[in-house]
C-alpha cells in the first residue's frame, strides 16, 4: 500500500454549496492521520501553474457554513491536453503530492481518472447543484439549491397572488430536471417542464385557465434550463396570450448556486469528505464517493462515468467493452431506479398541483 506523506485537495467545475464543508472534513481526517495536506487553488488550473499552499487544521475553521469554495474553482481546457497533463504531473512531483481529492462533477472526475492513470491516485467527491451524477443519490449542493429555489418562489408567489399573475421560473439543471421536479412539488407550481418527460404548452395553458375559473389567482410554472434557454421566455408570452393572465419571467440562474449550505448538505459533505480521505489513505483510488440508500460508499470512476452516459443515452461505441454482464445489469438497475424516482416526483406533482 502506498505510504502517503502529502495529499492535495482541489475544487473544480461549477461550485456548489457544501464544497467547503467537504474540504474541511477531508483535510482534518488526513491531518489527524499525520498526512500533510496542500490546497490546490482554482482546480486543475492551479495544479498546472503550481498555485499551491499547505493547509493546517485552523485553515479550514469557520468554513462549514460558507457557500462557494475557499479553494476557488475554474474550468481548465488546458488540463485536457497532453502538455497540460504533463505540467500537472510535474507540479505533483515538485510539491511531493502523492494523491489528490477532487471535488466537482463528471468533467472533474474525467480529469481525476486521467491523473490516476498517470500515477497520481485520486478520489472524487460529487459536488453539483444539478444532482446529475447517476452513481449517487445525492450530490453536495443539490439540497441547498432546492431550498434557495423554494424560498425565492415563495416570494414570487406573494406578488403573483397580489396582482393575479403567473410567473414562469427557470431553474438550473444543465440536462437534469431534479431541481425543477422537487421544487415544483415543494412550491405548489401549476406545471413543471423538464427534459426527462414530455410537455406541451397547450396543457400548461389549459391548466391555468381551468384553475383561474375556480378562483385561483397566482400561478407558478417551473422550467428546467435543460429544455433550452429560449423555451421559458417563449412560454411566458404564450401563457399570457392564451390565458389572459399577465405573465412574468424569472431566470434564477446562478443565484441558487451560492449561499450557505443547508444542514443536509453540511452533513452529506462532512460524511463524504471524511470517507474520501479515508478511502484515499487506505489505498483505494480512481473512485467517486457516493450516497446509496443513506450509506456512503465508493464506486469506480469509470463505472460512474459510463453509468452517466448510459443514463443520458450518450454511450459511445466500445464504452461497455470493459464491463461484465453483471456490471451492465447493475447499471441498468441503477438507471431504472433513478428514472422511477423522477417519474414518481412528476406524477405526484401532476396529481396535486391543480
Ligand atoms: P464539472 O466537473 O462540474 O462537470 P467541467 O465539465 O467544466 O465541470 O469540468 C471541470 C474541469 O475538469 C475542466 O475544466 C477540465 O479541466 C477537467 N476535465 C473536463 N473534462 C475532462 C476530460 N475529458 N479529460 C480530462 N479533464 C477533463
Ligand atoms: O452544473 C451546474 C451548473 O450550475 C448548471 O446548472 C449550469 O448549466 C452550469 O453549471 C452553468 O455553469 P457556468 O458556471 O459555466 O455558468
Amino acid at each position: 500500500m502506498k505510504n502517503f506523506k502529502r495529499i492535495g485537495i482541489l475544487t473544480s467545475g461549477g461550485d456548489a454549496p457544501g464544497m467547503n464543508a467537504a474540504v474541511r472534513a477531508a483535510v482534518r481526517v488526513a491531518l489527524t492521520r499525520g498526512v500533510d495536506v496542500v490546497a490546490i487553488y482554482r482546480g486543475y488550473s492551479g495544479l498546472i501553474s503550481g498555485d499551491i499552499k499547505p493547509l493546517s487544521m485552523r485553515d479550514v475553521s469557520n468554513i462549514i457554513n460558507r457557500g462557494g469554495t475557499i479553494l476557488y474553482s475554474d474550468r481548465c481546457p488546458e488540463f485536457k491536453t497532453k502538455e497540460g497533463m504533463q505540467r500537472a504531473i510535474d507540479t505533483c512531483k515538485k510539491f511531493g503530492i502523492d494523491g489528490i481529492i477532487t471535488l466537482g462533477g463528471d468533467g472533474t472526475f474525467r480529469g481525476a481518472t486521467d491523473l490516476t492513470a498517470h500515477g497520481i491516485p485520486c478520489v472524487g467527491i460529487p459536488c453539483t447543484i444539478d444532482n446529475d451524477i447517476t452513481s449517487t443519490e445525492a450530490t453536495i449542493g443539490f439540497d441547498t439549491a432546492m431550498n434557495t429555489v423554494i424560498e425565492l418562489i415563495d416570494k414570487l408567489r406573494d406578488t403573483c397572488e397580489s396582482h393575479a399573475r403567473c410567473n414562469v421560473v427557470e431553474v438550473m439543471g444543465r440536462g437534469a430536471g431534479d431541481i425543477a421536479l422537487n421544487t415544483a412539488i415543494a412550491s405548489g407550481a401549476s406545471s413543471v417542464v423538464v427534459p426527462e418527460f414530455p410537455y406541451d404548452d397547450e396543457s400548461i395553458c389549459k391548466k391555468i385557465i381551468s384553475a383561474k375559473s375556480l378562483g385561483k389567482r397566482n400561478f407558478i410554472v417551473i422550467v428546467s434550463e435543460g429544455v433550452g434557454s429560449d423555451y421559458a421566455p417563449a412560454l411566458t408570452k404564450k401563457i399570457q396570450d392564451a390565458t389572459g393572465v399577465e405573465t412574468k419571467f424569472a431566470r434564477l440562474a446562478h443565484i441558487v448556486r451560492g449561499g450557505n449550505p443547508t444542514l443536509r448538505d453540511r452533513v452529506l459533505a462532512s460524511k463524504m469528505g471524511t470517507f474520501a480521505a479515508e478511502e484515499l489513505l487506505r489505498g483505494n483510488s480512481n473512485v467517486v464517493v457516493c450516497e446509496k440508500r443513506g450509506k456512503i460508499v465508493s464506486k469506480d470512476i469509470n463505472y460512474a462515468l459510463i453509468l452517466d452516459r448510459m443514463y443520458k443515452c450518450t454511450l459511445k461505441e466500445g464504452d461497455l467493452d470493459s464491463f461484465s454482464e453483471e456490471d451492465i445489469a447493475k447499471m441498468k438497475r441503477e438507471i431504472d431506479r433513478k428514472r422511477a424516482h423522477l417519474l414518481e416526483l412528476f406524477t405526484v406533482e401532476n396529481k396535486i398541483n391543480l
